[in-house]
């Protein structure tokens, strides 16, 4: 598996572009895609989806043009897009019959496939009940149910955690590491703790562009050497701040802890062992 981004561009209207001169290559794996709110990150899943078209570049899944060919991935695709609605009066069982229909899904086996998604979900027991009456947490996993039916070599999932609880997030992250073994699975978030324990590579983005890709270690080395805690008084942050990148602060009883990213850390700091979520805040920061 191997999918190919080619210098995409997305203009959505005269001075606005979506994503911007774009590439880059997904092999097989679990790809954690991470960027604020607007970096082009919906724009990017729906147009590999082949619901949207690229104003400019490629897009080639093992050498074929999917922009020329869209069924070549649309048979082996799932996707759960971000604003993803289901059918209220239809239960779990009878909206994945429906989009199995749409997607031309059928024969002897449908049945005990809709029922082993189901039983993996955690939704068996709700299966027979209106979506309408459903938790958003269960909502969202009827969303990844409907991504499976056709068995896919691609899974994208756009912001898939948004709405679950800790519990269910444990149990969507063990569901991705299954499916990773021989497809492409893409994530989305804008919360590093959605993808940090799964991702095999991360891609940071940041207005319609890609900040870095690597495997963990690799982004973690941007900020190696470079991560540090201290304490200051209350008053001091606003300076503070303007002369460094602050990762997050936390109230104690001697005044502010803060733990901060800088090449020339203040005296009396503490080295700390850097990890992903620094690395993200510190390349959207710089960038
Ligand atoms: N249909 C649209 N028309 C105009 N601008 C859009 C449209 N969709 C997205 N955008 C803009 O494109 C940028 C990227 O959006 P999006 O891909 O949704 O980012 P993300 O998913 O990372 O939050 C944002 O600035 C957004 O406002
Ligand atoms: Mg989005």
């Amino acid at each position: 598996m191997k999918l190919e981004i080619k210098n995409v561009s997305k203009k959505y209207n005269r001075n606005k572009y979506g994503l911007k001169d774009f590439s880059i290559t997904i092999e097989k794996g679990i790809l954690g895609l991470l960027g604020p709110n607007g970096a082009g990150k919906s724009t990017l899943l729906k147009m590999i989806a082949t619901i949207s078209k690229p104003t400019d570049g490629t897009i080639i899944l093992n050498r074929n043009n999917i922009l020329k060919d869209a069924n070549y991935i649309r048979k082996q695709l799932g996707f759960l897009p971000q604003d993803f609605g289901v059918y209220p009066n239809l239960n779990a069982f009878e909206f994945l019959e429906y989009i199995a229909a749409l997607k031309g899904i059928g024969g002897p086996n449908l049945k005990t496939k809709i029922q082993q998604l189901l039983e993996g979900l955690n939704l068996l027991d709700a299966a027979n009940k209106p979506i309408g009456s459903y938790s958003g947490g269960m909502k969202q996993r009827v969303g990844i149910a409907q991504t499976l039916l056709n068995d896919p070599k691609i899974v994208i999932f756009d912001e898939p955690t948004v709405g679950l609880d800790p519990e269910e997030r444990v149990r969507f992250r063990n569901l991705i590491s299954d499916l990773a073994q021989d497809c492409i699975v893409i994530l989305s978030s804008h919360i590093v703790s959605d993808i940090d324990t799964i991702a095999d590579q991360v891609a940071v983005m940041k207005n319609g562009g890609l900040l870095s890709q690597g495997n963990q270690e690799q982004l973690i080395k941007l900020v190696d050497q470079k991560v540090f805690e201290t304490i200051i008084n209350k008053e001091e942050l606003k300076n503070f701040k303007d002369n460094h990148i602050v990762v997050s602060t936390a109230r104690k009883v001697q005044g502010l802890s803060i733990r901060y990213i800088s090449e020339n850390p203040i005296t009396g700091s503490t080295s700390k062992k850097a990890n992903l979520e620094d690395a993200y805040l510190y390349l959207t920061k710089i960038n």
